[in-house]
């Protein structure tokens, strides 16, 4: 596992990075998003340094999606704020969401076009350099390639899956967001995508990941939360956790807030 980086220096300079600047910290301080009386978002806080990967867990309806859609700037907070590099994000600005690429639930995908011309236009979109090369190059980092010409609507679950990986990290984003990012994937396509994680890990980037699997979010995670309805109910650096089997903390954390209906992650 690497070392954290050098946290950067606090004070004003933080608020305002010099021109071009490609840093990526990512901060939520006391967010909050709710639907009606479900306060899927409850009170999160945490910040990450460029390069750090952050891994959540939680049982089903926590808030991870939520959360997830709250750093990608895709939901707008009820409450608290985020920052990318020391600076505050407003919801629905053009360059935040050019700044994160995230995989989630939903595909993005659309099923009357091919997987080359879904990704040219999220090219288009982004304003990504060399347009070509690069759905070259992301196609032949999720081997699907040789399936470029096909309709998207053809293609197996994990298939897809593959492509929305390439689509969200087309534009080379500094956050990248990942929503279950190991769903339906076959052996071999969880291995590339363990072999892409650990290649994002380059100091620039910082990345989320959500899973239910303990074993693969564990694997790169510089950081570990543990979601319960809402709020982060552990936080650490992953070399904090209590030794001995990580399923049996998972589950005393969970169940210290759900009682005994905590389950499996
Ligand atoms: N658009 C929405 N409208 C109303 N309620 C919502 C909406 N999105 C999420 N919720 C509610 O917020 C809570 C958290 O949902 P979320 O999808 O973030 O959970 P999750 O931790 O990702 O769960 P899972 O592990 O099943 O994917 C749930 O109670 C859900 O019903
Ligand atoms: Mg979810």
């Amino acid at each position: 596992m690497s070392s954290p980086p050098a946290r950067p220096a606090e004070g004003p300079s933080r608020e305002s990075p010099a021109e071009g600047e490609r840093t990526s910290s990512l901060e939520a301080h006391a967010l909050v998003r709710a639907f009606g009386p479900i306060r899927a978002v409850d009170g999160v806080s945490f910040e990450l340094l460029p390069g750090e990967l952050l891994t959540v867990f939680g049982p089903n309806g926590a808030g991870k999606s939520t959360l997830l859609n709250l750093l990608a700037g895709a939901l707008q907070p009820s409450e608290g704020e985020i920052r990318m590099g020391g600076r505050l994000r407003s919801h629905g600005e053009v360059e935040w969401r050019q700044q994160v690429g995230i995989l989630s639930h939903q595909t993005f995908l659309y099923g009357h076009l091919t997987a080359e011309e879904n990704l040219r236009f999220y090219g288009r979109l982004f304003g990504v350099d060399q347009i070509e090369d690069r759905i070259h190059e992301r196609l032949s980092a999720v081997e699907m390639d040789h399936r470029k010409d096909d309709l998207v609507r053809t293609f197996s679950r994990g298939m897809r899956q593959r492509l929305s990986l390439a689509r969200a990290l087309l534009h080379d984003p500094a956050i990248v967001l990942l929503d279950e990012p190991y769903t339906g994937l076959d052996v071999h396509a969880a291995a590339l995508l363990r072999d892409l994680l650990s290649s994002l890990k380059d100091g620039r980037r910082t990345v989320v990941l959500v899973t239910h699997d303990l074993t693969q979010g564990l694997d790169l995670a510089d950081r570990v939360a543990i979601q319960v309805r809402g709020r982060f109910e552990f936080f650490g650096s992953s070399v904090e956790l209590p030794s001995g089997p990580p399923d049996a903390f998972y589950r005393s954390v969970v169940e210290g807030v759900l009682g005994g209906a905590g389950g499996a992650p």
